[in-house]
């Protein structure tokens, strides 16, 4: 079973669409957006991964059909303001969200795993932490902190079945990474990465396929950036 967290939105909803139409049982999370799917797939769930009842009753919910789990942590937000000027509230809750709220959905899972002796978790960085950009402190903060959260996992579970690696994305063509950005802007953005284009969402369908298959690979911090360094 394949949990996506975040899958009302940008990559999220790839992942979810996609590996449903591969034959996947997959099970997907929103928190705000609204989609069809929530009158017409079983599937999928209102949670607040910030919450941590939230998230405690929903894997309680879905308990009897988790076997063979592989957790996809797609569920993120960010804030722009500098970081001298940045409201201490939204700043927050950018750690709440993408560190704590990770934290809540693999601290329920884990024991699962551990206890089938199998388990995938997918976290996902950002190339901010190796390309500062100025006014997302909080977001970039909470991506190198899911960076540590991914290699501690990792050594606590290897000898479990379970692997622990975290998809370090450059600038995606769907999502919070380009959307908002005029098209004159995204030309420059593309214009500094060396592949010359963004990330299609199906270069990290096949990553994720990769880790699903690679148990060796473990603790990995895997950049899918277009050759940016
Ligand atoms: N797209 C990129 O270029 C890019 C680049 C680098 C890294 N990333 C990372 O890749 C992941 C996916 O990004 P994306 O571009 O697909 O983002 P996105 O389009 O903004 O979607 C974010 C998803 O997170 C969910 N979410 C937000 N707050 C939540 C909460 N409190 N509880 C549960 N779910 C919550 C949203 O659900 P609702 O809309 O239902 O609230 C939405 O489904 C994120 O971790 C992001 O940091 C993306």
């Amino acid at each position: 079973m394949i949990l996506i967290t975040g899958a009302s939105k940008g990559v999220g909803h790839f992942l979810y669409k996609e590996l449903k139409k591969n034959g996947f049982d997959v099970i997907g999370t929103y928190n705000s957006t609204i989609e069809k799917e929530v009158e017409t797939d079983p599937n999928y769930f209102k949670v607040d991964i910030s919450n941590y009842n939230s998230v405690e009753n929903w894997l309680s919910a879905i308990q009897v059909k988790l076997n063979d789990i592989v957790l996809i942590n797609c569920a993120g937000i960010s804030y722009n303001s500098f970081a001298h000027k940045s409201d201490i509230c939204e700043w927050k809750n950018v750690i709440d969200v993408n560190v704590t709220g990770t934290f809540n959905v693999i601290r329920n899972i884990l024991p699962l795993m551990r206890e089938q002796n199998y388990g995938r978790i997918i976290n996902f960085g950002s190339v901010v932490c190796q390309l500062p950009t100025p006014g997302i402190s909080a977001y970039a903060a909470s991506k190198a902190a899911l960076n540590g959260l991914t290699k501690v996992l990792a050594v606590e579970n290897a000898s479990k079945g379970i692997t622990v690696n975290s998809i370090n994305l450059g600038y995606v063509s769907v999502g919070m990474g380009v959307e908002q950005v005029p098209l004159v802007y995204q030309e420059k953005m593309k214009n500094q990465i060396p592949a010359g284009r963004f990330c299609e969402p199906i270069e990290i369908y096949n990553t994720i396929i990769y880790l699903i298959n690679t148990e060796y690979v473990n603790g990995s911090i895997l950049d899918i950036n277009g050759g940016i360094v």
